[in-house]
């Protein structure tokens, strides 16, 4: 099973002799499905080269802060967002002090500063190091700070020592990387949730749509199955593949959606609705293309079902989300759906904004509930839709989280 699917590590490598295990690992974390970027500090280049890295991870190395080329590109700000995970393997006794001192003096600390990723370290180094104090309180430091270390392993080290500061195995470090997704967070919960656009037909060859891509709604469904739940993702036309165990069922209407939606309701304990659906279809679709006889043209809509408002006003019902798109007033219009739909949380999403919201990578968003509301920055959406499964256990399923 590919359980890093989706996911964007960044993978920081620092100097020292396990820097070679570092291109074997890029090789784990993207057998596991993970897309790997790497930045390389200055003393990482002097025991393996970016160019191997970079042919290994298919992607450009990143090694300065102050890279003109980059700050137009992927600028350590656009770094930062884009990781789900940074992961330093190797990771320095020197890097570990500049971390737990909050330097940002490189491109590698400058992004542990910047993201709000989760990080992780896998130590490597000499035992003595290892267990010096100055390290060992480090390490307290940064481990209390919620970044995670990954080992380090006991034994035979390079310099001829045994003892603790073994970088650990490849293999090894890809499988607690994918162990920092899976929370159990939503453990059993049976989730449907709706994604993408919908298509209304206006004759064999013609329909009315948006914009929506569905990368919000899969990276849910995907951060939901991370969670431990049984996802129902109910999808219309995307050209995204169904993330790992979760089940897709494809519509194309907004009425093909409600229709799949009400027949997944007698198990579901948690509905969202991402979708971005339809208000209205044609009232009639006709039987062949129509012709281009007339300089304008009259169609006739009518109000397709709210798929999400029908689950709020079901008794009993799941907990229900929805999503708000909207291009002004954002909060005063999340808030009146919240109410008029019988929602538990809506999540408010500027869509006026095109670093954000509809086809971009990112999104930014307020999750607005009876009592409360909460701000998540601009992220990549993979990394939001963590946080919003995060919220979302927290807010609604307390004893699982
Ligand atoms: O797919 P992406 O490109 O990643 O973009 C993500 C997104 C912008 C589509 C997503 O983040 C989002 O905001 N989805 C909701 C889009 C929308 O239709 O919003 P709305 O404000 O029009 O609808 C409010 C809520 O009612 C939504 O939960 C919607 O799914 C639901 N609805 C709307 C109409 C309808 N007939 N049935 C519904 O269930």
């Amino acid at each position: 099973m590919k359980q890093l699917s989706n996911r964007r590590i960044l993978l920081g490598v620092t100097g020292g002799i396990a820097a070679y295990k570092s291109a074997e690992l890029i090789r784990r974390l993207k057998d596991h499905g993970a897309d790997v970027s790497v930045v390389m500090t200055a003393a990482a280049m002097e025991f393996i080269t970016p160019l191997t890295l970079q042919a290994l991870s298919g992607n450009p190395v990143h090694t300065t802060l102050l890279d003109p080329e980059a700050e137009a590109g992927m600028g350590h700000i656009e770094l930062a967002r884009w990781a789900d995970l940074i992961l330093i393997a190797p990771a320095s006794a020197d890097f570990m002090a500049r971390l737990a001192n909050g330097r940002g003096d490189d491109l590698l600390t400058t992004l542990c500063l910047a993201t709000a990723a989760p990080i992780a370290l896998a130590p490597a180094m000499n035992q003595g190091m290892w267990r010096d104090p100055a390290t060992q309180a480090n390490a307290a430091t940064l481990t209390a700070r919620n970044i995670a270390l990954f080992g380090p392993a006991a034994g035979e080290q390079a310099c001829g020592d045994v003892g603790p500061g073994r970088m650990l195995e490849a293999e090894e470090l890809a499988a607690l990387a994918a162990s920092i997704f899976n929370t159990r967070l939503l453990d059993g919960v049976h989730l449907t949730i709706t994604a993408g656009p919908t298509r209304e037909a206006i004759d064999p060859v013609r329909y009315i749509s948006n914009h929506s891509s569905g990368k919000m709604g899969y990276a849910l469904a995907a951060a939901a199955a991370d969670a431990g739940a049984i996802v129902t993702l109910i999808s219309g036309p995307t050209n995204l593949a169904c993330p790992e165990r979760v089940t897709r069922l494809d519509v194309i209407s907004a009425q093909d959606m409600f229709d799949a939606t009400m027949a997944t309701l007698g198990s579901c304990q948690l509905f969202i609705g991402c979708a971005a659906v339809a208000d209205y279809r044609p009232v009639n679709v006709a039987e062949q293309k129509i012709k281009k006889n007339n300089d304008t043209m009259h169609i006739d809509l009518v109000r397709n079902p709210d798929i999400v408002s029908t689950v709020a006003h079901r008794k009993p019902r799941p907990v229900t989300i929805g999503f708000a798109a909207e291009t002004q007033d954002l909060i005063r219009y999340a808030r009146g759906k919240l109410e008029r739909k019988n929602l538990d949380l809506i999540i408010a999403n500027d869509v006026s904004n095109t670093a954000i919201g509809f086809n971009a990578s990112d999104n930014a968003v307020t999750a607005i509930w009876k009592d409360g509301e909460c701000n998540i920055q601009q992220m990549g959406k993979h990394q939001l839709a963590s946080e919003l499964v995060r919220l979302i256990a927290q807010q609604f399923f307390p004893a699982k989280s």
